[in-house]
């Protein structure tokens, strides 16, 4: 457990982070994959001084965002969970979830023959992901008199991408809303929903004032760092839209763009992810710069 403020704690092996907001009672924002909540899990047995969960929060309805919830409800099981209206939707399907679980298994058998699991974790599913609650831009969670958790939409990476804002420590919990960072210097742009929305989204975000940005994964921009952060998701999604955009124009071959966009850009944590699934993600970037 690392603390980032004086009420925000993050856990998680840093391919997938999970915060913790709030001192006696808390909100879990991001679920994470099996996987990785197995590893929030042996962190959080492993603590002395424990808030109690209250909440716990969706960012999106991608795999690695929510197929943790079976453990996370088996360590929470009164937390209310939130989530955008469309993320509600999408989780009470079951073949959507059934989907997510099969490229989380794919996730799972990586990590392990990796090393990063130690054993396989609990391969339970559901047949649908719970949200009890939707919540949306502007909404409030008040978590104790002063600390108040702001809902934002954050489009673009997917249609039901949500942002939180803690006022009082200036963190914004962004999800992949600002594009996936496998290092300090290469960052993938994920406009998976649409490239304009997705930019947009990020100008919304960079314009409230930002100690922290809770990214799901990787390294935790922080301080002075925030504001480059910023700048290179956006530089990256423009580089990323311009290359496709050129290859295009040339006649490139869209197969063959997919997997020179894959080459280039899933690497770090994106390496352990399903290749079909990725290749799929980079055909999706492609429609979107062919759709403008
Ligand atoms: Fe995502």
């Amino acid at each position: 457990m690392r603390r980032l403020s004086d009420n925000v704690v993050v856990l998680g092996n840093g391919y997938f982070n999970f915060y913790l907001v709030g001192k006696e009672e808390a909100v879990l924002l991001e679920c994470g994959t099996r996987a990785g909540a197995a590893v929030f899990k042996q962190e959080w047995e492993g603590l002395e001084d424990k808030p109690a969960v209250k909440y716990i929060v969706i960012l999106h309805s991608h795999f690695d965002h929510a197929c943790g919830i079976p453990i996370l409800k088996e360590l929470f099981p009164d937390a209310e969970v939130l989530g955008s209206a469309a993320a509600q939707k999408f989780l009470s399907k079951e073949k959507i979830v059934k989907d997510l679980y099969r490229n989380d298994a794919i996730l799972s058998e990586c990590y392990f023959k990796n090393g990063l699991l130690q054993e396989k974790p609990d391969t339970s599913e559901l047949d649908f992901i719970g949200v009890d609650r939707a919540v949306a831009e502007g909404d409030i969670l008040e978590l104790e008199p002063g600390l108040q958790l702001k809902f934002i939409d954050a489009p673009g990476h997917s249609v039901c991408s949500i942002a939180a804002y803690l006022a009082s420590d200036q963190a914004m919990f962004v999800s992949d809303a600002t594009g996936y960072r496998s290092s300090k210097d290469d960052m993938t742009p994920v406009f998976f929903q649409g490239y304009d929305l997705y930019t947009s989204t990020i100008e919304k975000l960079m314009s409230y004032p930002t100690q922290i940005v809770g990214v799901a994964h990787g390294d935790i921009p922080l301080g002075n760092d925030v504001e480059g952060f910023y700048q290179n998701t956006l530089l990256a999604a423009e580089e990323g839209f311009d290359f496709i955009k050129t290859r295009l124009n040339e006649g490139m071959d869209e197969k063959e763009l997919a997997k020179i966009l894959f080459d280039r850009y899933i690497k770090g944590g994106l390496a352990y992810y399903p290749e079909e699934m990725m290749l799929g993600s980079m055909h999706l970037l492609i429609k979107n710069v062919k759709g403008k």
